[in-house]
């Protein structure tokens, strides 16, 4: 072979043939490369703006004929198949699997009936299939008010627009029961117009307001955690203000986000959620401190959102978004972690269980120690002991119990921010051996000087009989309720609202 030269001079031809064959091939490169980027660009701006929904539309339907990937996404919350170690999407009756709970609510809701949370698919048919929401048939209230409906659906936001804030949270939970229907969706967290997130529940903004920050300045990326702190928080019913006689939704956040923080504001108040069964202790119930607690970890410290993990982007047809399948992230370890870590799923995986393991011993020993304070404080009022002499006891009940509660319902708490929760639980245990400590000098002072034996609570129908719960009565009134006023509420939304959806 001749070099190309030599060709080249022979017949100038094929040189002329060489550079215009170049010319093309880089001008179909650049082709090629412009269209890449400007897939990735459709890619990032996966959804088409002109939408026509109505303000607070709250049929989730209605939003997925414009956003189909993101509505999908979104009804795989149904999906209860997945289950992990310690949660997952399956039901779980938490006073089967720890019976101690029942004991520590002892006069409560919560000794009836506690399941750990499931899919946002779920929210309002779990509360209305709680024993906590009561069976309210007919001329017989729910115990529980309307607040309660606050963090379960996009009919929420609507009803406080067309009725009033402190309107909405005014009256028993069955009022709204025919009103409320839709399950948590795509109005609670984002603007109908321009699909920007947005805080839909006042809670949150007054919250902010009552601590001097205005939420409208919050970052983006801040605000991916936002809309989850919605319902993931702290919360009280607040009967004296705003509005007087009204269970007004409110955060307790005045004083800082800490378990001591919070229990300072309560105290200060001289808030009680209700009084204990057994040892009559003020107490306090936490609720949820998902956000709070999880401010404190090293992920948020980081600047990673709750969105980051719980809906990570996701890829279609070459196209980006977000999934909606708000999860459990250990079902979906590639998107949820390995975007930033690099380690192996079981790698990963074993660091969240090593984590929840290590907090539940200990979690496990302060609720054995709570139980036998409670006990002993109803030994102590069965010896003769004074109002007096117990005061200081059970405020220390108070606070230990708080501060259980605060690391043990901090859904997730164990991995978002293991040291804060250890830490909690930490002095829980102090708190609940100060109170043991104070009545046993009590039960002394009183001629009694043996161990108070520990109640046999080995089962959630065995804890439940020794706190003397009704459950055969309980539960056939809310088989009546579920098989009767129940199917009357939806048949009534679906009529007034949907189909036609919320059109005027
Ligand atoms: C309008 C209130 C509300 C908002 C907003 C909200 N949640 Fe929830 N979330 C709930 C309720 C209520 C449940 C429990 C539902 C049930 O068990 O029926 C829940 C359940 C969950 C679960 C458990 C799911 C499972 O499969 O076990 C996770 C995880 C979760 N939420 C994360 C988030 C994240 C992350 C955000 C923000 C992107 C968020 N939530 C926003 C109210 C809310
Ligand atoms: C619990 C809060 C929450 C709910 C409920 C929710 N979204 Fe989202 N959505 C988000 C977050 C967070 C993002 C990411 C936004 C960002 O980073 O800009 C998002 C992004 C989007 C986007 C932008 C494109 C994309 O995929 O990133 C669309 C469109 C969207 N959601 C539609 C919906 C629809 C439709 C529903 C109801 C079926 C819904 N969302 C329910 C929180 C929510
Ligand atoms: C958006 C990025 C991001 C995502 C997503 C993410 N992480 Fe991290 N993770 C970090 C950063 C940053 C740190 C802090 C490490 C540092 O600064 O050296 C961290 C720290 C950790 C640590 C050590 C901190 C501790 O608690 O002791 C563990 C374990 C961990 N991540 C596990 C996970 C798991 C499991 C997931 C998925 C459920 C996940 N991460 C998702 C960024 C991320
Ligand atoms: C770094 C990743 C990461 C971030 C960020 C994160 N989570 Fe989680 N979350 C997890 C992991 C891992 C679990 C444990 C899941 C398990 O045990 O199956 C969890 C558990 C939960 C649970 C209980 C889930 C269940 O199945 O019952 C809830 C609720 C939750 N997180 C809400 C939130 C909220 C709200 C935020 C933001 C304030 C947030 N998470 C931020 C990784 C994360």
């Amino acid at each position: 072979m001749r070099p190309l030269r030599t060709l080249i001079n022979e017949k100038p031809a094929i040189g002329w043939l060489l550079f215009f064959v170049t010319i093309i091939v880089v001008f179909l490169i650049g082709i090629l490369a412009s269209s890449v980027i400007e897939r990735r660009t459709e890619a990032v701006y996966a959804y088409s703006p002109k939408v026509e929904l109505d303000e607070w539309e709250a049929n989730n339907a209605e939003w997925g004929k414009f956003f189909p990937r993101e509505y999908q996404s979104y009804m795989k919350t149904s999906d209860t198949s997945f289950r992990s170690k310690y949660n997952g999407a399956a039901t779980i009756d938490m006073l089967e699997v720890d019976p101690r709970l029942v004991v520590l609510w002892a006069g409560y809701g919560f000794a009836k009936d506690y399941n750990q949370g499931r899919g946002h698919a779920y929210a309002v048919e779990d509360l209305r299939n709680s024993l906590r929401s009561g069976a309210p048939v007919g001329d017989k209230k729910s115990p529980m008010p309307n607040t309660c409906w606050s963090c379960k659906s996009p009919d929420v936001p609507r009803l406080m627009k067309e009725n009033g804030i402190a309107n909405f949270y005014k009256g028993s939970w069955d009022e709204l029961g025919p009103e409320v229907h839709s399950p948590i969706g795509c109005a609670d967290c984002h603007d109908e117009v321009t699909m920007n997130l947005q805080i839909s529940r006042p809670a949150l903004i007054e919250a902010f307001e009552r601590m001097g920050k205005d939420i409208n300045k919050a970052s983006h990326q801040e605000m991916r955690s936002l809309v989850c702190a919605q319902c993931h928080v702290e919360y009280y019913f607040n009967k004296k203000t705003p509005v007087e006689g009204v269970p007004y939704l409110t955060f307790p956040w005045d004083k800082g986000m800490s378990a001591e923080d919070m229990e300072a504001y309560y105290d200060e108040i001289n808030f009680k959620d209700w009084t204990h069964k057994l040892s009559k202790a003020p107490m306090l119930k936490a609720q949820h401190p998902g956000y709070e607690v999880f401010l404190t970890g090293v992920h948020a410290s980081r600047g990673v959102s709750c969105a980051d993990c719980h809906m990570p982007y996701k890829s279609e047809g070459g196209q980006k978004f977000t999934d909606h399948h708000i999860q459990s992230p250990l079902n979906n370890v590639a998107n949820s972690c390995q975007v930033c870590h690099r380690e192996e799923t079981g790698r990963l995986i074993a660091d969240v269980y090593e984590r929840q393991d290590r907090i539940i011993e200990n979690r496990d020993k302060l609720e054995e120690l709570l139980v036998r304070a409670h006990v002993e404080a109803k030994t102590a009022w069965d010896k003769g002991a004074t109002e007096e002499q117990m005061q200081q006891a059970l405020v220390h009940i108070r606070h230990a119990q708080w501060r259980w509660d605060y690391a043990a319902a901090s859904h997730g708490g164990s991995f978002h921010s293991p040291v804060e929760t250890s830490r909690v639980i930490g002095t829980g245990i102090v708190k609940a051996q100060e109170a043991r400590l104070e009545l046993s000098r009590i039960l002394a002072s009183l001629g009694f000087n043996e161990e108070v034996p520990y109640p046999d609570i080995e089962t959630k129908a065995k804890a439940q009989a020794f706190i003397g719960l009704p459950m055969d009565k309980m539960n056939q009134e809310k088989q009546v309720f579920k098989e009767t006023v129940a199917p009357e509420w939806v048949k009534s939304y679906l009529e007034k609202y949907q189909g036609e959806s919320l059109k005027e």
